[in-house]
């Protein structure tokens, strides 16, 4: 494809490495990596863990200084992209200036979704979703601080490790029945509910909010169940929405997302999307699918660069996100809502497996506690829907190494 200009919206880990991808595969034309965050592109998955509990040491930049000038792409930081029309191919910036493309990346990522009831109190209200907002924590998370986490999923629990790690005291607030339920079985999250509890924690399942209110320069959570919960600071983490301002008003197909197919393709021939912000179509069954992981941000990005460039997308391998808490390094692979789950060691004792089978008895997920070096084999064995015996998978003396050679 003879492309001369390809401009990227958003500087995050979907665009900062697609735009290294165009260079990898030998696109000599004009890169311009446009990010609203005044900082270099850099990974979000420390923000929540050593940003807070290492500030001083803790690195999270995707690429070393100097990267974009020897790789020639135009970074362009602290500024917005304002407008996108898609019939002319220009997008227009925060200052003032208009950028014609040939190809455009949607990388916008997502953000925080709001909780009015919390934001109306204004001071002492947070979320995670930036460095900035990672370094407003530090003050927070403090010994001796009572910190009220609203919302127990990957960030509220992550939170919560790193809030006691620095000798806060702790209570999370979840409305749901389970901790973790978009992405983890049931087994998995009620263990990790014990462990945060065994490290002081009050976590409160299954708990709604009511009311919350400022009383006496400390924060007041009312739960549904009259429970009051007193904190110098909230911080909530509910989930996150996709950013599609930009692709909405140009007339893009978005649902949840910026719909793409399963080469970064948007509805409009010149526009792709990649990260968070993109709604994959599933082609088996019609659906689309918005994963928010590091990973998926890598390998979208580098598909739409080869698309871009004419060029077929790497095979893909099974779904894959990691969190780290409470000296616990537990990786998911494949599908989460598997209903039937075989346990390699015990949760109480890592390392441990979990294997997750489908109906007819395939290996459709994995689940790795303490246990990462066994990922690639799971991963691989997941991809070919292995069958394995029960026994086989629940014995630590089976390879899995050797198991995925064999299915190789
Ligand atoms: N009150 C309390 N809890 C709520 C409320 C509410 N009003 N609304 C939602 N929740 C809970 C959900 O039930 C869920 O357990 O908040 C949790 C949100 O969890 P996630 O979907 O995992 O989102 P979050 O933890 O905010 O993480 C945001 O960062 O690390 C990444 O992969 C993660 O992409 C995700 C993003």
């Amino acid at each position: 494809m003879k492309v001369s200009t390809i401009v990227i919206v958003g500087a995050g880990q979907a665009g900062a490495l697609a735009a290294a991808e165009l260079r990898q595969q030998g696109y000599a034309g004009r890169v311009v990596l446009i990010g609203e965050e005044a900082h270099a592109p850099y990974e979000r998955p420390p923000l929540s863990k050593d940003v807070l509990l290492q500030p001083q040491t803790a690195r999270c930049a995707i690429h070393g200084e100097g990267f974009y000038a020897e790789q020639n792409i135009e970074l362009k930081l602290g500024m917005a992209a304002t407008a996108l029309d898609a019939q002319a191919r220009t997008i227009a910036l925060a200052d003032g200036e208009t950028l014609a493309f040939d190809a455009l990346l949607l990388a916008t990522g997502a953000r925080v979704r709001r909780l009015p009831m919390l934001d109306a109190l204004g001071e002492n209200v947070h979320t995670l979703r930036t460095l900035d907002d990672a370094q407003r924590l530090l003050p927070v998370l403090q010994a001796g601080k009572r910190v009220l986490l609203v919302g127990a999923g990957v960030i509220g629990l992550e939170l919560a490790s790193s809030a006691v790690d620095l000798g806060a005291q702790v209570t999370v607030v979840e409305q749901a029945s389970r901790a973790m339920a978009r992405c983890a079985p049931p087994l998995l999250t009620d263990h990790l509910c014990n462990v945060h509890r065994a490290r002081g924690v009050a976590l409160h399942l299954g708990a709604p909010l009511a009311a919350a209110a400022r009383e006496n320069g400390e924060i007041v959570l009312t739960l549904e169940n009259g429970t009051r919960l007193a904190g110098d600071a909230v911080i909530y983490g509910i989930g996150v929405e996709p950013e599609t301002t930009l692709a909405q008003a140009a007339g893009l197909h978005v649902d949840n997302g910026i719909v793409i197919d399963a080469q970064c393709r948007t509805s409009h021939a010149h526009i792709y999307a990649a990260g968070d912000a993109a709604s994959e179509r599933i082609e088996a069954s019609g659906h689309h699918r918005r994963r928010e992981t590091w990973e998926n941000a890598n390998r979208q990005a580098q598909t739409a660069a080869r698309t871009m460039l004419g060029l077929a997308p790497e095979a893909r391998e099974a779904d894959w996100f990691w969190t780290d808490q409470c000296g616990l390094n537990i990786q998911f692979a494949g599908d989460m809502a598997a209903p039937e789950w075989i346990a390699r060691g015990t949760l109480d004792a890592p390392p441990c497996v979990l294997f997750g089978l489908d109906d007819d008895g395939a290996l459709v997920g994995a689940i790795t506690v303490n246990q990462g070096r066994d990922m690639r084999s799971a991963k691989a064995l997941i991809g070919k829907r292995a069958r394995i015996a029960r026994e086989t998978l629940a014995d630590p003396a089976q390879n899995l190494r050797n198991l995925a050679r064999e299915f190789a």
